[in-house]
């Protein structure tokens, strides 16, 4: 079994990023600068934004983390999205997800200029993704395909069953394992709420992709000997015995599922790490494309 460590190729990524940084600063260019929006007090959402910020610093990315209280009306935050389509200073930028309920999400993302739309979430890049077109891919599916193509896990006519058809991760990955090329050529089956019997399905992967959000979901007896497993769940689970009174807990049963798996991302460590280093990486695109603009 290999672990598939994304910490230490989410570190490897940061350090090449850093690298071009450094030649466009000695180069006397403007350094890519990322920008997120947070709305509310969410503990998970904050911790994430928190991490996106820090990751920028490391690196040499300029960040700006736009703060709105919980309150924040769905014209306000338009507003400020507006403001950040507009601003020249700024490569990129995220609205962290999710919303409060007042504001629709859907609406929200329409009104991201597509060209600083770093998440990829806007209809346009996501539309331009699922027709191979040069893009913005989501950074947890682009972290996913870092980590197959870093380890040379081979996906081409694999078997790939996605868990959960979130916009987020498991609609963009089911399509992109689907892709023409590698990592893709896979023949996809996207599971959700409403599959019947899944562990008949997931026990014929050759590669199990979960992003359900549910804790320790994905079982020994429901995978086969030899499957690659990739696991984004990153559910926090109380726990009095840690210092931050919980535990971050993957959909994946690791310790027994690890037993069985050829390849398998730990959690904490794993796909999260990847996310932010893809963010970035997006980033660095977005800056590259505007200077060519410029
Ligand atoms: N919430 C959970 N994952 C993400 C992500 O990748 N981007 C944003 N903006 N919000 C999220």
């Amino acid at each position: 079994m290999t672990l598939l460590d994304g910490r230490k190729v989410s570190n490897d990524i940061k350090n090449e990023i850093a690298s071009e940084v450094d030649q466009m600063r000695a180069r006397g260019e403007k350094v890519p600068h990322l920008a997120a929006v947070i709305v509310g007090n969410d503990g998970a959402s904050l911790t994430y934004v928190a991490s996106k910020v820090k990751a920028c610093e490391r690196v040499g990315f300029e960040s700006t983390m736009v703060r709105l209280p919980h309150t924040t009306s769905e014209l306000e935050l338009l507003q400020k999205i507006k403001e950040l389509n507009t601003n020249e200073s700024i490569d990129g930028f995220i609205i962290q997800l999710p919303l409060p309920p007042q504001i629709n999400t859907q609406k929200v993302l329409m009104t991201v200029d597509p060209s600083k739309d770093v998440d990829g979430f806007h209809p346009e890049n996501f539309g331009k993704m699922a027709l191979d077109m040069s893009t913005f891919i989501p950074a947890t599916p682009f972290g996913i395909l870092e980590l197959l193509e870093r380890y040379k896990v081979e996906t081409n006519g694999k078997h790939t069953v996605v868990i959960g058809r979130s916009h987020i991760v498991g609609r963009p990955m089911s399509i992109l394992m689907g892709r023409k090329g590698w990592p893709g050529n896979s023949t996809v089956t996207l599971t959700h709420s409403h599959t019947k019997n899944i562990e008949e399905i997931t026990v014929q992967a050759d590669i199990i992709i979960s992003a359900l959000g549910v804790p320790n979901f994905l079982k020994a007896e429901m995978v086969k000997d030899g499957a690659v497993i990739i696991d984004v769940g990153i559910t926090r689970v109380p726990d009095d015995n840690h210092p931050k009174g919980y535990v971050i807990t993957g959909d994946v049963d690791f310790e027994n599922v690890s037993k069985k798996a050829s390849f398998i991302t730990p959690v904490p460590g794993g796909v999260g790490p990847m996310t932010i280093a893809m963010l970035l990486k997006n980033t660095l695109i977005a800056r590259e494309q505007r200077k060519n603009k410029d």
